[in-house]
């Protein structure tokens, strides 16, 4: 047991060149943490607030009122605080800010914080954090969610729906999905380089394609599982991140690449009709935040086949999710929407209390930050989102997932891929 010695920041630069926070705790005895913030481009409306400069310099993304925020009022409130008692340090952190959206010290501010705290806990009890997390509980590592093709905000609306991603049901380890993976994002990058149709890639790292339609991509993608060799649906299964209230505009979803306007029930029977003729085991954001309506409505017509994930929708709030009434069966826990690690925890808390599923999740603009891949293993949450399988932001997150399972070894608990998609996995 510590108490914080240090606490500092800095301004440093995230996957899209933009200014972000960085927090280091220095303990008492000696230990360090650090944690960096990452930044959302498809928000939701109830997300923790970035405090950002504004004015015309770098874009207005500037963060020098959040770092100034952590090496001056943050750091005032939280010297001599125990480090290891992180919801003692998230509860300051809250109160300080003492708003309810943290529009005042910044969301950014604040999680950089948080992880940097965890992170010098974990080196104070000489563990790795997912071990310091995990206590003496068994873990296993979670399912990776990986984006293939990008679009929506993430590729200037290149394609409507935002992530293509595969899900590998039949593989037997999370080394083996990566590597199931990597042999799909070739096939995927070789078919479309072979048509013309390869513009580079996404803010995740996935390909950005013309499409000419949303559901050319689906296509697509069991065309490349069967061009590396693996069975669509049986290994390889598909999930979509539609980000829907991307597409809302004047009370319909816009489908701007195949310049349509489709209405929530519309937008439904389309879904639906993509379920039956693709293997896909999960679809993220299928409605707008605001369409509650329409996403209870899929959820009696599809959840009990599919995963139905709430990101927008949920934006990793507890009180969101405990308020559901039936509307999806999954949440997505980004760390930075809630705003401290003890509030995502609590978020994953009432998703296990209500039979909700959970994804851990990375950002559109992400850093050398791996402390998400620590948080699903040692919190025991079943997957990951990351983005996709290019960018040396996205790959620190799998490689770190490799050497925990590593170092697990025998130890794990079973990967939970066959148990989470039987249906895909036969
Ligand atoms: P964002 O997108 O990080 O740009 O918000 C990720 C997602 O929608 O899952
Ligand atoms: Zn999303």
């Amino acid at each position: 047991m510590s108490g914080i010695a240090e606490l500092r920041a800095r301004r440093i630069w995230d996957s899209r060149g933009r200014p972000t926070v960085e927090a280091e705790v220095l303990t008492a005895s000696g230990a360090r943490g650090r944690g960096i913030a990452p930044a959302g481009a498809s928000t939701g409306s109830g997300e923790a607030r970035e405090l950002r400069d504004g004015g015309t310099a770098l874009g207005g993304l500037d963060v020098q009122r959040a770092v100034r925020g952590v090496i001056g009022e943050i750091r005032a409130a939280l010297l001599g605080s125990e480090v290891a008692d992180q919801a003692a340090v998230d509860r300051r952190l809250i109160e300080l800010d003492g708003t309810p959206d943290k529009s005042r010290l910044g969301g950014n501010a604040l999680v950089a914080v948080s992880l940097a705290c965890a992170h010098a806990a974990a080196a104070e009890a000489d563990l790795p954090l997912w071990r310091h997390l995990a206590g003496e509980q068994p873990v296993a590592l979670p399912v990776p969610q990986i984006q293939i093709f990008g679009g929506g905000a993430h590729a200037r609306a290149r394609v409507d729906v935002q992530d293509y991603m595969v899900i590998c049901p039949g593989a037997g380890s999370f080394a083996e999905a990566l590597e199931w993976t990597a042999e799909v994002y070739r096939a995927a990058g070789a078919r479309l380089a072979k048509r013309g149709a390869l513009q580079g890639v996404a803010d995740e790292g996935g390909y950005w394609p013309a499409f000419k339609s949303n559901e050319e991509g689906l296509a697509e993608l069991v065309g490349a599982i069967e061009d590396a060799g693996l069975r669509p649906g049986a290994d390889v299964a598909l999930a979509l991140d539609v980000a829907a209230s991307q597409l809302w505009r004047a009370g319909a979803y816009q489908l701007a690449l195949e310049n349509r306007s489709l209405s929530s029930e519309q937008l439904l029977a389309m879904l639906l009709r993509w379920v039956e003729r693709y293997p896909i085991v999960s679809i993220e954001d299928p409605f707008a935040e605001t369409d509650r309506t329409a996403m209870q409505a899929f959820t009696r017509a599809a959840g009990d086949r599919i995963q139905i994930v709430g990101d927008d929708y949920f934006v990793t709030s507890e009180r969101r999710l405990r308020a559901a009434a039936g509307a999806c069966n999954a949440v997505l826990l980004k760390p930075n929407q809630a705003g401290t690690l003890t509030e995502t925890l609590a978020c994953w808390n009432a998703a296990r209390d209500s039979g909700y599923r959970a994804i851990v999740s990375a950002r559109s603009g992400e850093t050398e930050d791996v402390s998400i891949v620590h948080l699903a293993v040692g919190w025991g949450v079943p997957q990951l989102k990351v983005g996709s399988f290019s960018r040396s932001e996205r790959m620190a997150k799998w490689n770190e997932g490799i050497r925990i399972e590593e170092a697990l070894g025998a130890r794990a608990l079973p990967y939970p891929a066959r148990r989470l998609f039987p249906r895909a996995g036969r």
